[in-house]
């Protein structure tokens, strides 16, 4: 449970976000992959990162955490047969992945989470994967699903959605195929799997939102670091925007462009928000972001192509929404409603609950800036998401926000309360 009591004073300091769950899940992945040594720094150690771990364990790859690094010890492409099923637990991003690494296997495995991935659409990658040669079992393309797969054919694929779990499950089963596999994608989703298998040594074109691989490409142990999160920097940021007289810099965030729709859209609502020390590490623009709160914020409107830029962040966007002026439109998000939890009528129910007014339409949401928010007993509805953009929605309202069934923070933040609380000035 998390109770936050408001209004806080402002908040001031500095942060370092915990690392970037997606790079982290590809980071381990291809390092399991690949020939050689893999050392990851900055690593997220969540709980979401932990069932990817598991898995690959369960494949046979071994691991070490050494001076707080990820060491992986990669097996090349062919993992072990595990003894077990293998549990993805609440990680779409584990579950997807893997199955693309799967489909190159010549051994059956069967592939399970938890409740609410169970709920999950899993056809989009089992399509694909099917396509090019896999044998994959289940009711109606959900988990658990039971996969054997092989020598895969090349596949030229357009994916309907952009989805970067869809087009990174297709690159990896593409490793294994003869020939060239190629993802086209409607608009560009998150380029880390691209950026990272070039660096891993595979052979990756990318021509607009087209990215090919080259099959039998070798994989090679390598170092990577990775960058603070800045899906859970924006909770950071919207926090320190709508509370007058904040200044918090939050330090090594990710502001890869395919990611970085929250600094844009917080910009254009009017937040003062500076960029410090741009650098990259490795292929990944990295900043130091610097948030001073109090700027008078005006309602946007939000489609096309800038979702899937901003996919995770737009819980906490809605929450900034609430105190704009004026009404913020979402659209074009029906993704939404296939997260941790249907995360278009969970965000409506509880944030109503504090007062916004907000509509829930079939592919988004209208929220009504301007209103009172007024503390009350609300849920994480099992994602963690929603759980801390809440926590960043009692901030500004009146009297006490009790959010239960919090604990979901650990898939992304586990530090989430000892971060805010540290921002309290003392
Ligand atoms: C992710 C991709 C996105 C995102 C998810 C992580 C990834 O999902 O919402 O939290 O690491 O590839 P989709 O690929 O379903 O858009």
């Amino acid at each position: 449970m998390i109770i936050i009591t408001s209004p806080p004073a402002a908040f001031k300091g500095q942060l370092t976000m915990p690392g970037d769950k997606s790079i982290t899940h590809r980071a381990v992945i291809f390092g399991a992959l690949a020939n050689g040594v893999t050392e990851v720094n900055g690593f997220l150690d969540a709980d979401d990162c932990q069932s990817t771990l598991d898995c690959l364990q369960s494949l046979g790859v071994v691991y070490t955490v050494r001076c707080g690094s990820l060491v992986i010890q990669g097996r090349g492409m062919d993992l072990k047969q595990p003894r077990t099923v293998l549990d993805a637990g609440n990680s779409g991003t584990t579950a997807r992945l893997l199955l693309g690494v799967l489909a190159g296997q010549s051994f059956s495995v069967t592939i399970t989470g938890d409740e609410s991935l169970q709920k999950r659409p899993m056809k989009r990658v089992v399509e694909p994967l099917r396509l090019m040669g896999a044998v994959v079992e289940g009711e109606g393309s959900r988990l658990p699903l039971t996969i054997r797969g092989g020598k895969l054919k090349a596949l030229s694929y357009r994916s309907p959605q952009a989805s970067a779990q869809v087009k990174s499950a297709i690159l990896l089963a593409g490793l294994y195929a003869d020939g060239i596999t190629s993802v086209e994608e409607p608009y560009t989703s998150r380029n880390h799997t691209e950026l990272m298998l070039a660096q891993f040594g595979a052979n990756i074109q990318v021509t607009g939102n087209k990215v090919s691989v080259g099959g039998g490409s070798r994989l090679e142990g390598t170092q990577v670091w990775v960058p603070g999160d800045i899906s859970s920097a924006a909770f950071f940021m919207v926090a320190a925007a709508i509370i007058p007289g904040s200044q918090v810099l939050l330090q090594n965030v990710g502001i890869n462009p395919t990611r970085s729709g929250i600094i844009d859209l917080l910009r254009e609502m009017g937040a003062d928000i500076e960029l410090r020390e741009q650098r990259f590490w490795g292929q990944e623009p990295v900043a130091d972001i610097l948030v001073r709160g109090g700027a008078p914020l005006k309602a946007i409107s939000v489609r096309g192509e800038q979702i899937p830029r901003v996919i995770d962040e737009i819980p906490v966007l809605a929450v900034a929404a609430a105190v704009a002026a004026g009404t913020t439109i979402i659209s074009d998000a029906a993704e939404l409603r296939v997260k941790e939890a249907d995360r278009i009528t969970a965000l409506t129910g509880q944030l109503t609950r504090l007062g916004v007014k907000i509509t829930e339409t079939e592919d988004g949401m209208f929220v009504e800036g301007g209103s009172e928010l007024t503390g009350a007993e609300v849920e994480s509805c099992g994602d963690h998401r929603i759980a801390m953009a809440l926590a960043v929605a009692g901030l500004v309202a009146q009297g006490k926000t009790t959010i239960r069934d919090a604990e979901v923070v650990g898939i992304s933040f586990p530090g989430f309360m000892a971060a805010l609380h540290s921002l309290i000035p003392k």
